[in-house]
């Protein structure tokens, strides 16, 4: 580490003291730990009845699922046995102080083919339903996905009953080709074709069995590449339980939109004569009228010997639907989360904001002879060393510093590697503009945010009185409608370096998305945990030691 930066001045025996109090905090001494030993590869997959060639983790697809508890330590060491480079990350785990393990290509080097990277991270403050993926190339698209549920600690109290089960679904939608050829068509300039199917747990549908008069958390999460699904049990209601790791109030509704990256969990009372019932997952947002893709599966009563009677329960028509529905969810203001203290002691909208962000999508352009998507008319361009590793060792010439406006000016789209510079404890304002008519969805690592405004149209500072500054439902992704608006305010208490992504995939990969670094002078562990001594090193940080 270079000696001159600002940040590093403290005296030396400093150093030590704070290194052995992080290790200890990082080792969260009381907490259990649980180790997973993952081998990827290669394998036959033949979800819609073809073989294929899926990615498996440990032979399976979808990967193994992760039950954990708040502030259990996660040791996962993935041993790569692909012939490409490949990194997993932990969908809205926040990795507090913790931006080394997020297994992005901005934070971590990817895991050579043949080698392997041990994981260590603590599923801190945080309970709920969570997702894992693969970050680079579009893996994505052949598997390597898996769930990550986090329980409550025993002295936690969740504002629901036990439920007498739970089922998890990763709904997503799917593709017949392979993930190198969808890359071959996004690299071609063409856009990616309309998927083939929306999957559940990896199949066209799945089966879940309860008992009448039982109650049954059902998790459901938007693995897909970049199309917005509803979901629907005939005859029954949804109880929305929680929504990205925070309670919301537990509305009751007919059917949920889920948006690609998105993962809300409901509680479903089976209270009808005991029969079979059709558990719908459609696709939303679709290009035309005729190109649903639905997926029904079964929510058998363990009594039934007869399917229920009736048509299939139909699922919404407009985008104004959708957006009620996103403006109906509210955070439970009496309800814990992770920690015993409610949300509602937490006055977010009484804070002031220290800066507004518009990020603009803008519509595929051609940037230096190629297909590309861009925030702000900055196109992000994937760096051969991560952009952690490039701040840690101060290597020049890698990172665009504040190189995306704040604002879309209108500039002439471009190639960049953009990162935001922000304080510690800053509190952001920042808007998604979305100006086309496709569905969006955006993510950012590290944090939850309040989601306190959607709207159509063109954002403007009118719109800030309309904000939710009340009970907005906090959450990691965030939908913006087709040429409208959705606002978040997001308090920058997570030092570190951030994803900020489109999570529609094919956004994704051509460049829709930047980074955020949250830093402060005052150098400590206490606030960021230094290098994980395990980091693979690459690009130009290939040459560095730790
Ligand atoms: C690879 O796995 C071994 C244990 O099998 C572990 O000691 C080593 O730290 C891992 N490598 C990395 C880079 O994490
Ligand atoms: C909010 O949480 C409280 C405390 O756990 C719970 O008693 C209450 O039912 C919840 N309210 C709603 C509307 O979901």
């Amino acid at each position: 580490m270079a000696t001159s930066d600002p940040r590093f001045s403290l005296p030396l025996a400093w150093w030590w003291v704070l290194l052995l109090a992080a290790a200890a905090k990082l080792a969260g001494a009381d907490d259990p730990y649980r180790y997973f030993d993952w081998t990827v590869t290669y394998g036959p997959i033949n979800p819609l009845g073809t073989t294929q060639q899926g990615i498996l983790i440990n032979g399976q697809f979808p990967g193994p699922r992760i039950d954990c508890v708040t502030n259990d330590n996660l040791i996962v060491n993935v041993v790569n046995n692909l012939d490409e480079p490949f990194l997993i990350t932990w969908n809205g785990i926040k990795q507090r102080k913790n931006s080394w393990q997020d297994g992005v290509a901005g934070t971590n080097c990817p895991i050579p083919p043949g080698a392997n990277y041990t994981y260590k991270f603590q599923a801190k403050d945080q309970i709920g339903t969570f997702t894992y993926f693969p970050s680079v190339a579009l893996h994505r698209a052949a598997g390597g996905f898996g769930a990550l549920n986090v329980y409550q600690r025993p002295a936690i109290p969740v504002p629901y009953p036990a439920p007498d089960g739970d089922f998890t679904l990763l709904v997503g939608d799917w593709y017949l080709a392979g993930h190198d050829q969808l890359r071959q068509t996004l690299d071609s300039g063409a856009p990616l074709p309309f998927p083939d199917a929306l999957l559940v747990n990896g199949m066209p549908s799945d089966i879940f069995v309860g008992d009448q008069g039982r109650t049954y958390l059902f998790r459901v999460s938007n693995v897909g590449m970049k199309t917005s699904i509803n979901f629907r049990i005939q005859g029954h209601s949804l109880r929305l339980a929680e929504v990205e790791g925070t309670h919301p109030v537990q509305n009751v509704y007919d059917s949920l939109d889920v948006h690609v990256g998105q993962s809300v969990a409901f509680l479903v009372t089976l209270d009808q004569p005991p029969m079979d019932y059709a558990v719908v997952a459609s696709t939303r947002f679709n290009p035309d009228s005729t190109s649903a893709l639905t997926s029904i599966g079964m929510l058998h009563y363990s009594s039934a010997t007869s399917r229920a009677p009736g048509p299939l329960p139909e699922g919404p028509e407009t985008a104004d639907w959708s957006m009620n529905q996103a403006r109906s969810f509210r955070w439970n203001l009496t309800a814990s989360a992770a920690r015993p203290n409610p949300q509602g002691s937490f006055h977010y909208g009484t804070i002031q904001t220290s800066r507004t962000l518009v990020f603009a999508s803008s519509p595929p352009v051609v940037v230096a002879g190629q297909n590309r998507y861009a925030v702000n008319g900055i196109s992000f361009v994937v760096p051969d060393t991560p952009l952690k590793l490039v701040d840690t060792y101060n290597i020049a010439n890698v990172i665009g510093w504040d190189s995306v406006p704040p604002r879309p000016d209108g500039g002439a789209p471009q190639l960049g590697t953009p990162v935001v510079r922000l304080n510690l404890h800053e509190f952001v304002e920042v808007v998604f503009q979305n100006t086309e008519s496709e569905m969006q969805s955006w993510h950012l690592d590290g944090y939850d945010f309040w989601a306190v405004g959607y709207g159509n149209g063109q954002w403007t500072e009118n719109e800030r009185p309309n904000y939710n500054l009340v009970d907005a439902q906090a959450r990691h992704t965030v939908q913006v409608y087709p040429n409208g608006w959705s606002a978040i305010l997001v308090s920058l208490d997570n030092q570190g370096m951030w994803n900020l992504r489109s999570a529609n995939w094919d956004r994704q990969y051509l460049g829709q998305q930047l980074y955020l670094r949250v830093w402060t002078p005052e150098q400590s562990f206490s606030n960021e945990y230094s290098i994980p001594t395990n980091a693979i090193l690459c690009g130009k940080a290939a040459e560095y030691a730790h």
